[in-house]
């Protein structure tokens, strides 16, 4: 127990933490070239936020929340997801009073308790946008060309966006009404869950895992299908705008996503191998979040990245990440004058700005040139003691061999 991660968690060694650095290195520089600005939230929230917000008939608040009383009796409850803290946020600070839209990006883990499968895990991260403030649909589109092109820089191709709109209040409930006429007649075929759906939220029943309440939805009515014309307007613009984009899209009435704040626009980028966990990135539009939370009423739309998952997927495709770099220098020393002379030296170059290692468990010289290759280094500086002697010392190319001999008064020139 003591040597083992709770279930459902994972490290991220020093050996891997390269990759995800690059990996959000790259969305932080997408998002800046839309101009969204980070936004850190904290870890935990009022548990209250996400039952209003995520909604209480959803499988993250029903089941898979980490929830408990802090020493004051406060519950709270550690983020299962990165909209809701934003949109708190964005109330409390006064931000919807500033010039609008809000653009903005984070990086963050979440937590839900799930079952645990390969891509579903207890913890994991998100990169995640969101744009607050605008109802139109090029705030829909540009979210969407966010993900589409970190999608593409990393070389991806086996994935396509589905896009759905899952209308207002207004144009829901008529689709409600069809939904549970329908139903009515399969009631008993329902899972329990389901069962106390069927008036709260009958909608949620077509995002149902068990394989019966799958089989029993389909055919049902389709929300795209009851769209009011608002909706139907802004469905369209958003299409539209994609389209300008040159982003590809299909149209998939399934699309119902598992929180509930959605209003019109939904979307998701899935992988198009057989997958279980396929969904890479989900996201939409949530006009009535920030009201719902108690702000004024204030539009929003985005998404959220799951970055596990993005790994998972670009292993399935055979790409990698490029590797991180090795350090700039490796000095290799002989003689204790050399490592008094080599620890200097190091500080030096550090000063400057250059990453440099030296060994620290008493490897002979062989085997610090083995120390030198095995972290990569593209230099190895070599002092023994007439480098000493004459304040001068041997600056090899790990790559190309060449060997060049440089004086203390050159250091500048390393
Ligand atoms: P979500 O669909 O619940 O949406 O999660 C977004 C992404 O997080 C998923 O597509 C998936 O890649 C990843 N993810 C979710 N759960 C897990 C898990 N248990 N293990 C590994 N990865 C997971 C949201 O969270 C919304 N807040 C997105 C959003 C932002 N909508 C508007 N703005």
């Amino acid at each position: 127990m003591l040597t083992q991660a709770p279930k459902g968690t994972s490290d991220i060694l020093p050996g891997q933490s390269g990759k995800w650095q690059y990996l959000e290195g790259l969305f932080r520089d997408i998002c800046r070239r839309y101009g969204l600005k980070e936004i850190r939230t904290p870890i935990f929230e009022h548990t209250e936020l996400f039952v209003r917000g995520v909604g209480d008939t959803t499988d993250v608040v029903e089941k898979q929340m980490y929830s408990f009383d802090d020493l004051a009796g406060r519950n709270l409850t550690l983020k299962p997801e990165g909209t809701s803290p934003a949109a708190r946020a964005f109330v409390e600070n006064g931000i919807f009073s500033e010039m609008q839209p809000t653009k903005m990006y984070y990086i963050t883990p979440c937590f839900r308790y799930e079952k645990m499968q390969k891509g579903r895990y207890r913890q994991f991260h998100q990169m995640g946008t969101e744009i607050f403030g605008t109802e139109s649909p090029l705030a829909d589109a540009e979210i969407v060309s966010v993900a589409a092109d970190m999608l593409d820089a990393l070389g991806m191709k086996e994935i396509e966006l589905r896009i759905n709109s899952v209308g207002c209040p207004t144009c829901r409930a008529k689709h409600r009404d069809a939904l549970k006429a329908f139903l009515a007649d399969k009631y008993d075929g329902l899972c329990d869950t389901c069962k106390g759906r069927f008036n709260k939220n009958p909608m949620r029943i077509l995002d149902c895992k068990s394989k019966e309440c799958q089989r029993l939805v389909q055919g049902a009515p389709v929300m795209l299908d009851y769209l009011c014309d608002d909706c139907s307007d802004h469905f369209e613009k958003f299409k539209s705008v994609l389209t300008d984009m040159g982003i590809e899209y299909t149209v998939d009435p399934g699309i119902v996503r598992g929180l509930d704040y959605y209003t019109k626009t939904a979307f998701e980028f899935v992988s198009t191998k057989e997958m279980a966990q396929g969904t890479v990135c989900g996201g939409g539009r949530y006009d009535n979040l920030v009201e719902q939370i108690g702000g004024p009423a204030t539009p929003g739309v985005g998404f959220g990245m799951g970055i596990e998952r993005l790994m998972l997927l670009l292993g399935e495709e055979g790409i990698s990440i490029p590797e991180e770099e090795g350090p700039d220098y490796v000095i290799v020393t002989m003689g204790d004058e050399a490592v008094s002379y080599g620890t200097a030296l190091a500080g030096k170059l550090r000063k400057k700005g250059r990453s440099v290692l030296m060994d620290m468990m008493g490897r002979n010289f062989k085997n610090q040139f083995k120390y030198a290759n095995r972290v990569k280094a593209k230099k190895t500086i070599i002092i023994g003691g007439d480098e000493v002697k004459n304040n001068s010392f041997s600056v090899k190319n790990m790559e190309t061999g060449e060997q060049i001999s440089v004086s203390a008064e050159e250091i500048d020139k390393l």
